[in-house]
């Protein structure tokens, strides 16, 4: 097992599908110098392909699936909840983990539960988020880093950044551009909140908006 250095926060990233920004923030939490480790990997779907990417990188992983608690949301966040203290997790980052999370759940975790989403909140809450950038005809189209508040997708903005939509970018050239960014941001935010030092106007980019 690895060696764990009681200086830095304990995370949990939990996903329910390829985890490329458990990766990212895997892959950052690897310097010496950052302020957190990831210390598990939750998926509520057993095949979630990012957990085998969890496993090789050498990370614990669990696996809490929601259909075997039928409809039974509580009892699948407590159980949830229950895993995440066993391994004493101070932060939790939702990547790509696509389950509504309670009331209870997200006041229990209160300012130490972020997720990321691939729009610039407000703006296309919910799914389908590129396809809809398109729709609208927006010029500038990104990702977010919050703290998750009981209402889905909304909470403090810890980091957002952007990019320009192109005339002939489609859903999937923008979602990769978009990826990109996310990959970036998320741990330029998980740093800021491992150290305490988030700040809801910071923006993750170095771009001036003209
Ligand atoms: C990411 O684009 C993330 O922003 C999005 O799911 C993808 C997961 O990809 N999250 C949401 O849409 C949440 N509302 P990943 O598993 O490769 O990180």
């Amino acid at each position: 097992m690895a060696k764990q250095d009681p200086a830095k926060k304990r995370v949990a990233v939990l996903i329910s599908g390829r985890g490329s920004n458990m990766a990212a923030l895997i892959e950052a939490a690897s310097a010496r110098d950052y302020p957190a480790e990831i210390a598990l990997v939750v998926s509520n779907r057993p095949d979630a392909f990012g957990l085998t990417r969890a496993r090789e990188a050498g990370v614990a992983t669990a696996v809490v699936d929601h259909k075997t608690f039928a409809e039974d949301r509580a009892a699948f966040e407590r159980a949830l909840d229950a895993t995440l203290e066993a391994h004493r997790i101070d932060i939790v980052c939702l990547a790509g983990f696509m389950r509504l999370l309670t009331p209870w759940f997200v006041t229990r975790w209160n300012g130490r539960l972020l997720n990321i989403h691939p729009a610039l909140l407000p703006q296309f809450k919910g799914l389908h988020t590129h396809r809809r950038a398109l729709e609208a005809g927006v010029k500038r189209h990104g990702a977010t880093v919050h703290f998750v508040a009981t209402e889905m997708d909304s909470g403090p903005i810890i980091a957002q950044d952007w990019v320009a939509v192109r005339d002939d970018d489609t859903e999937e050239t923008l979602a990769a551009r978009v990826l990109e960014l996310e990959h970036r941001i998320y741990p330029q935010a998980l740093r800021l909140v491992a150290e305490g030092r988030e700040n809801p106007l910071f923006a993750g980019g170095e771009k001036t908006p003209q």
